[in-house]
């Protein structure tokens, strides 16, 4: 069976083609980032409508890379929520019409399901059961994964989410939306403990995390006293510490809940370097082992819908001609598909 996917649901503009047998054909992408950059955040309305420019193109170059014709796809998948409404329409409508004109069902796909499967892609997959650690821009989830839609949330953020946590302390430190990235990179020039910020509920039992007393700590920090470069590069050390240690201990404590020995890293905070780096050794100190997407596959793509879509679709489950976009979509409420 072979799958094109469509990605929409935010600030990415994506396609790819994956095949049952053969593998990822193709995958394409467009960042907007630049068309939202001026404005230190994503705009909707200017998503959706820079989507309906990119989607189509993106279909037509996807469809050559992976040296395919309409003819050869099975079934389309697409982002059916949850993200920005808007933005999940342009992708929705586009793939509901490809999959009518073709003649091949449409499946709609839960946005986190594909980041939670996107090591699949990978030569060694991860195992089932296992735990993920689901960190993007929206999302902070522990999740106990049983197969494909079989998910039980075990701790989320009461507040900010982790790649949240990232981007406001960003913006405070004067670095350009998307500020994870960047403040990862200002860190790597700053000193180890050169400033402590709160790991907010280490202290406490459970799996829960809260990130918005990070953002208030970062805040007084920049406005204490004028920061030269080497200040900022600090605290953006400090920032990356506070965070990555708080994933990292929630995690294993998550392991050790469960009894489960594999951990998935996913979402555009896995992208991460310390991340891995620090959670793979900490991981490793307790007999566990930790499975990431590539970088590129980290952040959001097409390829991982792809390959929601190719699970669903392969296990019978279709969405008729109905157009499927929601902006909240609980994540536990999934039907289980295939393994
Ligand atoms: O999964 P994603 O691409 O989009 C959502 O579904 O939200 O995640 C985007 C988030 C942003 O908050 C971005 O700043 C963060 O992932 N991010 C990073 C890194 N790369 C992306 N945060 C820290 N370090 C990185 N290297
Ligand atoms: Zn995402």
């Amino acid at each position: 069976m072979r799958v094109l996917a469509i990605e929409s649901s935010c600030d990415e503009s994506a396609v790819a083609v994956l095949d049952g047998e053969r593998g990822l054909l193709a995958h394409e992408l467009y960042s907007q980032v630049e068309l939202h950059r001026a404005y230190g955040g994503v705009v909707p309305e200017l998503a959706s409508r820079d989507h309906v420019r990119r989607l189509l193109p993106l279909v037509r170059l996807a469809l050559e890379h992976a040296g395919s014709t309409p003819g050869d796809i099975d079934g389309v998948a697409y982002t059916a929520g949850p993200g920005l409404i808007g933005a999940l329409l342009t992708g929705a409508s586009l793939a509901a019409s490809l999959a009518y004109a073709w003649g091949v069902p449409a499946i709609g796909v839960h946005h986190l399901e594909g980041h939670l499967l996107a090591p699949l892609l990978e030569d060694e997959p991860p195992p089932f059961p296992h735990v993920a650690l689901l960190v993007s821009g929206g999302h902070t989830l522990l999740i106990e994964v049983g197969g494909v839609g079989r998910y039980r949330v075990l701790g989320a953020s009461r507040d900010d989410a982790a790649g949240e946590a990232f981007d406001k302390s960003a913006k405070l430190l004067g670095l350009p939306y998307p500020g994870g990235p960047q403040l990862a990179q200002l860190a790597a020039g700053g000193r180890p403990g050169g400033v402590a910020f709160p790991r907010p509920m280490l202290d406490r039992p459970g799996l829960e995390f809260s990130f918005s007393g990070l953002k208030t700590a970062v805040l007084h920090a920049v406005r204490a006293r004028p920061l030269d470069e080497q200040a900022r590069a600090d605290l953006a050390r400090g920032v990356e510490e506070a965070i990555v240690d708080t994933l990292i201990a929630k995690a294993l404590r998550a392991l050790e809940y469960t009894g489960l020995t594999v951990l998935v890293v996913s979402g555009g905070v896995s992208a991460n370097t310390r991340l891995r780096e620090q959670l793979s050794a900490a991981a490793g100190r307790q007999g566990a082992r930790v499975y990431y997407p590539r970088i590129e596959f980290s952040t959001d793509n097409a390829a991982m819908i792809a390959v929601a879509g190719l699970q669903r679709l392969a296990a019978g489950q279709r969405e008729g001609l109905a157009i499927q976009a929601r902006a909240q979509w609980p994540l536990e409420s999934l039907a289980p598909a295939g393994i």
